[in-house]
């Protein structure tokens, strides 16, 4: 049987790699793809989510606008690295025609209510937090939440301390870590510990580009520009696409390690959107997430290009020399 999920994003160019894995994977059935303001404008992120499920030839999935605004703070979008149109300067021909009645949260309860599925949120937390506002009964029927977001030793992506989804809306993210203690669950927190190993470098991209040609060429369009801002900002040859490995988390958890601990998340001054994490248990609190450490990059990328590409492993055997050994496990 299936797994069902939700995706709870901003797309943005990682969230557009991240929908296109997760509508490749025949584990896993997409009920419905939410919106958040985030890297793109809401309407712009349902814009780009359209022209994803028209490329991936899947507009029969529902998409719907949450967040326009984050809870308190004013909005700041991160077109910066996503380029003008949130998809890296592709500008891709609009989808016309098709329009969802329901907002996100609405849509988020009724599924929750009538079936158990998961939730993976690869943006700022504000639709998971309305709705733990305005259903918390229908949250509680979540079987898992994985949260693109935070950093436990890593450094921050967009100030020294805080990950892009938490600073963005620090309050929603304290909010639902908050809430998950009290409920005494667990959030899956993918953060740029893990996803900063992530990176698709051009040679990743040119062997994309020879094994599916139609696919390849779609992720250049969309990341060229992500490209030119990693190398300014990160003095980095290639782009880290962050969200794709919630997805592929969700898949395969084995890809990963990590360890269980209470977090918290600051929402003011120089640390707001800094996730504490409270590793040696200063608090003497229980768990309410699990801290992605390490991530198994061949095996994720294994995974991505099987499903995205549409090859079997034995198609892919170059993978093997395309990535370095030293990535292959990331260090604590
Ligand atoms: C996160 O922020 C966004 O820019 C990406 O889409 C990802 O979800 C990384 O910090
Ligand atoms: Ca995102």
């Amino acid at each position: 049987m299936k797994r069902k999920i939700i995706i709870d994003c901003d797309p943005g160019i990682d969230d557009s790699l991240a929908i296109m894995l997760a509508l490749s994977c025949e584990e896993i059935e997409v009920l419905g793809i939410t919106i958040t303001c985030g890297n793109a404008p809401a309407e712009m992120g349902f814009a780009n989510a359209k022209k994803i499920l028209k490329h991936m030839n899947r507009l029969d999935v529902p998409i719907y606008i949450g967040a326009r605004k984050p809870l308190k703070k004013p909005y700041v979008s991160a077109l910066d690295t996503h380029g003008p149109d949130g998809l890296g300067g592709s500008f891709l021909d609009e989808v016309t025609g098709y329009e969802q009645s329901l907002n996100a949260v609405a849509f988020l309860s009724q599924t929750l209510r009538s079936q158990r599925c998961s939730l993976i949120a690869i943006g700022p937390l504000t639709n998971i937090a309305q709705l733990i506002q305005t259903d918390p009964t229908a949250f509680q029927n979540i079987e898992m939440l994985v949260s693109m977001g935070g950093n436990y030793r890593s450094h921050g992506n967009c100030s020294p301390v805080a990950e892009y989804n938490y600073w963005e809306d620090p309050e929603a993210a304290a909010f639902v870590y908050a809430e998950m203690a009290k409920m005494g669950k667990q959030i899956h927190m993918v953060g740029l510990d893990v996803t900063r190993q992530i990176v698709l470098t051009p040679d990743l991209l040119s062997y994309m580009e020879q094994l599916n040609p139609q696919q390849g060429a779609f992720v250049r369009k969309i990341t060229r520009f992500y490209y030119d801002f990693h190398w300014q900002w990160e003095h980095l040859i290639g782009c880290i696409i962050n969200d794709p490995l919630a997805v592929a988390y969700f898949l395969r958890p084995q890809l990963c390690d990590g360890f269980a601990s209470y977090v918290q998340i600051e929402t003011e001054s120089i640390s707001r959107g800094q996730s504490v994490i409270d590793a040696y248990d200063f608090y003497r609190q229980k768990a309410n997430a699990f801290i992605l450490t390490k991530v198994d990059v061949k095996g994720f990328f294994m995974l991505f290009f099987q499903n995205l590409l549409h090859k079997t492993k034995a198609e892919l055997s170059l993978l093997e020399h395309l990535i370095s050994s030293k990535s292959e496990r990331s260090k604590e």
